[in-house]
């Protein structure tokens, strides 16, 4: 007899609980939606509807990897972020609900219809930029990383959400290579796990995502050190940057940036109200702060 939607389910979050998957119901619902390519209502309108065998395999596979602690956006090869849908893979970070906090005051800052020029430093898949890019029309960016593996699906993502002409990729050591007082807006979301604590967290991170993405150096604020000289060389006097932080960073990425000559240095929280993002301008009078 074949399984039913609302059996595939039931059984697949049983598995996933034995598995100490943190979100079981969840995981479960989205792993039998992608296998029975069925929606979110079809499970509660239709529930009794049957999966082929092929469909009863794949969600047997799909739960497997699950219970092996890979995380669901590398199941099925993508995940939401604010408005857009990016694919994603072991080679970027999976973005992250809190780094929206930078696209939101991204927008708030540049209305829209106006031209401006963005840099995101560390890009992965493309998140930040392309999320700016989707709403801002008239705004043109480039996004530089390390990883060629990781800028592959950024420049597949751009394609995928008809971005690509308007966002440059770079492989890059941060803003090397990067003129002075090139951008309107600089963003990034850097590593800023300390080496020694990536080997606690959850087995979908430490295992799964890319170090190159997690490891701050030894207090995890390694990146920083670069980026806060770096991002005010780089923008433009009057310019904004954002940058996401660690939840207890804030007062030593904020004294970094002041020291670097940022101006209206400030932390904005997340809605879990975590620190989450550092901000502030290049003095449009210059780093000194007074005319002439
Ligand atoms: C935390 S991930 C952020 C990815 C994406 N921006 C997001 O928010 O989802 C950090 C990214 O920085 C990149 N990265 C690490 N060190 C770098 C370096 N020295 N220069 C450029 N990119 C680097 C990693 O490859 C990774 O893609």
């Amino acid at each position: 007899m074949s399984l039913t939607l609302v059996q595939a389910w039931t059984s697949a979050k049983k598995r996933l609980e034995a598995a100490q998957v943190d979100s079981p119901v969840i995981d479960a619902r989205l792993l039998v939606e992608a296998a029975a390519a069925a929606s979110r209502t079809d499970i509660i309108s239709d529930p009794h509807r049957p999966l082929s065998a092929e469909q009863a395999a794949t969600l047997d596979a799909y739960v497997g990897r699950r219970e092996r602690r890979e995380p669901v956006s590398h199941i099925l090869g993508r995940k939401g972020f604010w408005k857009i849908m990016l694919g994603v893979n072991r080679h970027v970070l999976t973005p992250r609900p809190e780094t929206e906090v930078i696209v939101d005051l991204a927008l708030k800052s540049f209305p829209e219809g106006m031209a401006f020029s963005m840099l995101d430093l560390g890009v992965g898949s493309g998140a930040i930029a392309l999320a700016i890019l989707a709403e801002r029309p008239a705004a043109r960016g480039l996004g530089v990383d390390a990883s060629e593996e990781a800028l592959a699906v950024a420049r597949e993502n751009a394609a995928n959400l008809g971005l690509a002409g308007r966002l440059a990729l770079l492989r890059g050591d941060w803003t090397a290579g990067v003129d002075d007082a090139s951008f309107d807006l600089v963003v990034s979301n850097p590593p800023y796990i300390a080496t020694d604590v990536i080997e606690t967290l959850q087995p979908e991170v430490r295992d799964h995502e890319p170090r190159l993405a997690l490891d701050g150096g030894p207090d995890g604020l390694a990146p920083y050190r670069i980026l806060a000289t770096e991002i005010l060389r780089v923008l433009k006097p009057g310019g904004v940057f954002a940058v996401e932080i660690g939840y207890d960073q804030s007062a030593a990425v904020e004294a970094l940036f002041n020291e670097a000559g940022g101006y209206g240095v400030v932390t904005v929280k997340d809605l879990s109200n975590k620190d989450r993002v550092v901000t502030g301008t290049k003095n449009p009078l210059g780093n000194s702060g007074t005319m002439g």
